[in-house]
């Protein structure tokens, strides 16, 4: 079994490599994938510390080198780099620029592959298939290049998207890992609590985004650990935001618009509901249920002033409100 995983280890640490002279030196790499990471502002120090990459068209380009190589396609099929076929097995990410998924330690458990083109048939991304190395739900890309800088300050933003993370460290903000487009999991978050107990939410500007964004908050706080929220201005997620701001208003951004939770949801309410008692009523249940999450009574006795406060409802109500969702310890 581990020596299974090992080799699973080895070739996908193979194709990263591959992958990524293909992009530096191949014609067709830097003619076709070199060019889009430009277009999208990557620069080679980016390229180089995400090692990113260039998977070719040709049917089976990284199937052939590595059994060339003496890699051996039993495992390149069940890291699903290549697609079994009787005849001729194939390339899974061909065309398709790379985005190697790693470890907290480094190493590589799956890949990202992005489509060129604006072809809304075809899946903008493709991924690694789960396998006995890579567990979607267990990892956080960017972990690897964030994890120092997470523990230095404290505090880790949370994206949902590769570029992204690519994006952030490009201005100068490292400590970011994004879930990758997954419902986050409490497995990911518990990676996160071994650097830090801050975490801010920036997920993309659309309702997707925000509807992530509320079910994060309850998973978050239910590992203990402190949320805040930032939004981005509708249809701008972070990278296009970082893209069109310059490292000092992004930092000022960040700062100024990042809320606890309870100040997030209430936002929301004011967004939503208006005078809408019935709405308001759902928004301050919503709001009872998240801080029901807090393991340590305290800080559930703080945020429930602070939403008696911020909705001018009693606190009473919000007391047995709250203590008909947590029987014990109350
Ligand atoms: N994702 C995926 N498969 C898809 C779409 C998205 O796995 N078909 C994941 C990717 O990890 C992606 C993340 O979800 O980075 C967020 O999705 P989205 O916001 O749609 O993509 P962006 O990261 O903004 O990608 P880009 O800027 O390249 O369009
Ligand atoms: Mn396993
Ligand atoms: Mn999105
Ligand atoms: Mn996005
Ligand atoms: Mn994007």
């Amino acid at each position: 079994m581990t020596d299974v995983r090992e080799s699973m280890y080895l070739v996908s640490e193979f194709a990263k490599d591959y992958f990524n002279k293909t992009l530096l030196n191949s014609e067709e790499g830097k003619a076709i994938g070199l060019s889009y990471f430009k277009e999208r502002g990557f620069t080679n120090e980016t390229i180089k510390k995400f090692s990113l990459g260039y998977s070719p068209e040709t049917w089976d380009a990284l199937t052939k080198e590595a059994l060339g190589k003496g890699y051996k396609l039993e495992f390149l099929e069940s890291t699903g780099l290549t697609i079994p076929r009787e005849d001729r097995p194939f390339d899974r990410f061909k065309g398709r620029v790379m985005f190697p998924i790693e470890s907290m330690s480094g190493r590589v458990l799956g890949f990202g592959g992005r489509i060129l083109t604006n072809d809304k048939k075809a899946a903008k991304y493709l991924n690694s298939p789960e396998s006995d190395i890579y567990h979607k739900s267990k990892v956080l890309y960017g972990i690897f290049q964030a994890k120092q800088s997470i523990a230095k300050q404290n505090n880790c933003y949370l994206v949902e998207g590769y570029t992204d993370v690519i994006q952030f460290n490009q201005a100068g903000i490292e400590n970011v890992v994004a879930s990758s487009g997954t419902a986050l999991t409490p497995d990911q978050i518990r990676l996160i609590n071994r650097l830090t107990r801050n975490i801010t939410v920036l997920f993309d500007g659309d309702a997707a985004g925000l509807r992530a964004s509320v079910r994060g908050i309850d998973l978050i706080l239910e590992e203990g650990m402190n949320v805040r929220v930032c939004a981005f201005p509708d249809g701008e997620d972070p990278d296009s935001f970082a893209r069109k701001t310059s490292h000092d208003d992004l930092v000022a951004y960040l700062e100024e618009n990042s809320k606890d939770f309870i100040q997030f949801k209430a936002s929301l309410l004011m967004k939503e509901a208006k005078n809408d008692p019935i709405k308001k009523a759902d928004l301050i249940r919503d709001m009872v249920v998240s801080i029901s999450k807090i393991p340590d009574r305290i800080q559930r006795e703080i945020y429930t002033q602070e939403c008696a406060r911020i909705m001018d409802i009693s606190e009473q109500v919000l007391v047995s409100t709250l203590a008909q969702l947590i029987q014990k310890d109350i």
